[in-house]
């Protein structure tokens, strides 16, 4: 299975998520293959933000070798699953999604109650919060799509 975590930047929240869920299915044994994107250009090339960097390194996590790119069309059909960390991404994914796409397209927090949201770092600088959420919704996330128990 293939999934592609998406946000605006690809500088904080979808190279965390990306990190982080590979790093549980290695723990669970799972072949998955993991990539992040953002839906904006302006970051291309460049390594996750610093904050997000420090915070994710104190959990465990090494974003260093990751770098932005943006998503494009041909995505839709590299990925299985395409999930977004907020409702502003997932809004321009649709827009961007050729009509016969084989790539689901979701958001990538699904709860019952409270927000499907992944706050934005990058103006909020709470770098810890977004973590948790990410760890929390990655852990989730292996359960909904039935690899995990
Ligand atoms: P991300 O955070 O979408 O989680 O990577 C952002 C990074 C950069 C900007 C916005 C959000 N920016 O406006 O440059």
């Amino acid at each position: 299975m293939r999934i592609l975590f998406l946000c605006l930047g690809n500088i904080c929240r979808s190279p965390t998520a990306e990190a982080v869920t590979r790093q549980l299915a290695a723990q669970a044994g799972l072949r998955l293959e993991i990539d992040s994107a953002g839906t904006g250009g302006w970051h291309r090339g460049e390594a996750p933000c610093a904050g997000m960097q420090n915070a994710a390194a104190r959990r465990g996590y090494d974003l260093s070798p990751l770098r932005a790119r943006q998503i494009d069309r041909a995505d839709f059909d590299r990925f299985d699953l395409i999930l977004a960390m907020d409702r502003q991404n997932l809004r321009a994914a649709q827009a961007l999604r050729p009509d016969a796409a084989r790539a689901r397209l979701e958001m990538f927090l699904q709860t019952e109650t409270g927000t499907d949201e992944v706050p934005d770092p990058w103006f909020s600088q709470d770098f810890e919060t977004c973590l948790s959420i990410i760890e929390d919704g990655a852990k989730a996330l292996l359960a909904r799509l039935q690899l995990v128990q």
